[in-house]
Order: C-alpha cells, then sequence, then structure tokens
C-alpha cells in the first residue's frame, strides 16, 4: 500500500517513514526542504535499503498541491507533519505560521477530497492542553487558549479536520504529542535543528560537543520538585510506531469514530534538572548550566495519561529514558563527526 509522508525529511517525518517501510509500505514523501536536509533520504536509505519516492512541493501551493494527488491517485493515506513548529518564532512571524500551517493543511484536505482519499494521521500537540489542571492530562482535558500562534495552529487545525468530517467521510487520527526527543539507533537520521536550538534536548547534546559553552535553564520556580519544568518525553521512535499502529487501525476500520485522540508520551513527567543529570550519567560529560529568568509561555508540568493509546492501538512506549538521552548523543556526536 501507498502511504504519503507530508514533511518526511523532518525530524518526526523521517523516522515514520523508516517505520512505514519497515513494515512493507510503500512510501512518497513531500518537503519543501524548508527545515530539512535532502540528505535525510541517504539517512532513510543507510537504515531501509530503500529510498522513498520524494517530491519538492511547497503545499501552500493549491494548483501544485492537486496536481500532486492527481498524479498519485493510488495513495491509501496521509500522514501529515509538514507545518511550521518553532513556539518562539512563531511569535516573531504570525502570519508565516498561520499561512504555512493552514494552507498545507487545508491543500492536503481538499485535494484528498478531491480524489476521494480519506485516512489521515494528523500531527497535534500536548500543548492544546494549555497548564493542565490534573496531571497526567487524559484525552477528555479541556482546551485551553493557545498561547502562541504555533499553539493556536494546531487547536484549529484539529477543527478544522473535525468540522470537514461533517461534510466528508473523512476518517483522522490526530495524535497529541508530548515532547518527542532521540534519535534512530543507527544514528542515521535525528533531529537537526536549524540555528540556534529551541528545544531542550539539542541544546544539551550542542553543549556537549562544545557547540554552545553553556545551556540556560528557565526558571527554578515551578511549582515542582526541585522548581524547574516538568515535561514527558517520548521517544522519537516510539511515536513513530505510534502513527504507523494509527494508519493501520484506520486501515482496518477498526475506529468507531470518524476522528479519534490520542495522547503520545510515555506516561512519566521529567523536570529539566533531572533530564541534564541523567545526560551526563548517560554520556560521562558534565553539562555546563545556568538558571535564568523563565520563558513566557512555558507551563509548570505536563504529562501523558496513555490508558487509551494503549488500549485502543495496543501502543506502548518501549524505549526508556536513558535509551533517548543515548541515542541523541549518539546522532549528536555521528553527525559532528566528534
Ligand atoms: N528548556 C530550558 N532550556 C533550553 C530549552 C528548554 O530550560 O534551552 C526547558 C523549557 O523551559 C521546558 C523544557 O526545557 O521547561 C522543555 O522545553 P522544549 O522547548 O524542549 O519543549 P516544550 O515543552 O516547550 O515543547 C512542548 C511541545 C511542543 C509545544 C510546546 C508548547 O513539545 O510541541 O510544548 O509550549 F508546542
Amino acid at each position: 500500500m501507498k502511504v504519503l509522508v507530508t514533511g518526511g525529511l523532518g525530524f518526526i517525518g523521517s523516522h515514520t517513514v523508516v517505520a512505514l517501510q519497515e513494515k512493507g509500505y510503500e512510501v512518497v514523501v513531500v518537503d519543501d526542504l524548508s527545515n530539512a536536509s535532502i540528505t535525510v533520504l541517504e539517512g532513510i536509505k543507510s537504515i531501509t535499503g530503500q529510498v522513498p519516492t520524494f517530491e519538492q512541493l511547497d503545499l501552500r501551493d493549491k494548483q501544485a498541491v492537486h496536481q500532486f494527488f492527481h498524479a498519485h491517485q493510488d495513495i491509501a493515506g496521509v500522514i501529515h507533519f509538514a507545518a511550521s513548529k518553532a513556539v518562539g518564532e512563531s511569535m516573531k512571524l504570525p502570519l508565516e505560521y498561520y499561512e504555512n500551517n493552514f494552507f498545507s493543511l487545508i491543500n492536503v484536505l481538499a485535494a484528498m477530497k478531491h480524489i476521494g482519499l480519506n485516512k489521515m494521521i494528523f500531527s497535534s500537540s500536548c500543548t492544546v492542553y494549555g497548564q493542565g489542571e490534573v496531571m497526567p492530562l487524559t484525552e477528555e482535558e479541556s482546551i485551553k487558549t493557545a498561547l502562541s500562534p504555533y499553539g493556536n495552529t494546531k487547536q484549529v487545525g484539529e477543527e478544522i479536520i473535525v468540522d470537514l468530517a461533517k461534510v466528508y467521510p473523512l476518517q483522522a487520527v490526530l495524535l497529541r504529542y508530548f515532547n518527542p526527543i532521540g534519535a534512530h539507533e543507527s544514528g542515521f537520521i535525528g533531529e537537526s535543528p536549524q540555528g540556534v536550538p529551541y528545544n531542550l534536548i539539542p541544546y544539551i547534546t550542542q553543549t556537549a560537543v562544545g557547540v554552545r559553552p553553556f545551556l540556560s535553564i528557565y526558571g527554578k520556580d515551578y511549582d515542582t520538585a526541585d522548581g524547574t519544568c516538568v515535561r514527558d518525553y517520548i521517544h522519537v521512535v516510539d511515536l513513530a510506531d505510534a502513527h504507523v499502529r494509527a494508519l493501520e487501525y484506520l486501515f482496518k476500520n477498526e475506529n468507531t469514530e470518524q476522528i479519534e485522540v490520542f495522547n503520545v508520551g510515555n506516561g512519566q513527567g521529567y523536570s529539566v534538572l533531572e533530564l541534564v543529570h541523567s545526560f551526563e550519567r548517560v554520556s560521562g560529560i558534565k553539562i555546563n548550566y545556568e538558571i535564568v529568568e523563565r520563558r513566557p509561555g512555558d507551563v509548570d508540568k505536563a504529562w501523558a495519561n496513555t490508558a487509551k493509546i494503549e488500549r485502543v492501538l495496543g501502543w506502548k512506549p518501549t524505549k526508556t529514558l536513558d535509551d533517548m538521552l543515548a541515542s541523541a548523543w549518539n546522532w549528536e556526536k555521528k553527525s559532528r563527526k566528534y
């Protein structure tokens, strides 16, 4: 079966392409290469021995998207990753974020509808919960006003899909990711942020190789055990597996609702300091850090209740925090020839 992965050369996309190929799917990737490198195709080939069909495509271009879908009418399902994803950047570039994330989603959905394709997995985020009240967070937690244009694109993206499903027999799974980290154990693919990393793990690994002089820890006065923020970190390989299972669930028509929502996390919270100290233990390298001001928009804690995805999709996280940190460290060293 043929599966389209939009944003398939990005961090989560590339790991999902590998997981799909390993399950025997024929994968077609589109990516505009705005935040990914064409060399990721070689990384994928080094792992699976196969290069996915690739087309460089800007999904904001409605005509090009329609042409693409017309040329690939045998696609059975779409995993839609392609989007701008940096919270901080979205505060500076709101229009670009709304344009890219909404136009791309709308164009893909419209083209799917046009050719009668109806199975989609959408990348959503735990950001839709804002500061949740009760930990761990279930899918029933209320949706809070988004704190950033990026977060808003995830909330409204979910609504667009729900609204389309009222007038079109769309079958979709919305996966609300917690904090994806780590890399493929081979070290052939991983996370490659452009410029100064916004996220914690690439900042830690870049500090460890000496690219950054020190890590800034944003705040030590949060309502948590050690005062630093607590997050639920999920290995990108486990997250990729959740996508494959979600798609197969739709392929087998096992879904009872047109739109199903699942949290994807490890179900356990770790503080920033716990993460730093675990990394030091795993890598044997001391991380220079400083405690600085809180970062605007950060919630004090978020971790997932994953009972629903375990029950319905039979998915379970298989990787430990040490696996996540070791693989991220292996990737950083390998990609920098450290
Ligand atoms: N952090 C630091 N120093 C850094 C980077 C991060 O202390 O240099 C801290 C943050 O303050 C936070 C934790 O590390 O407490 C994790 O931060 P990340 O930037 O790695 O990830 P976020 O928790 O901010 O990201 C999550 C989701 C996103 C979502 C976002 C919304 O992964 O999809 O929350 O706030 F958009």
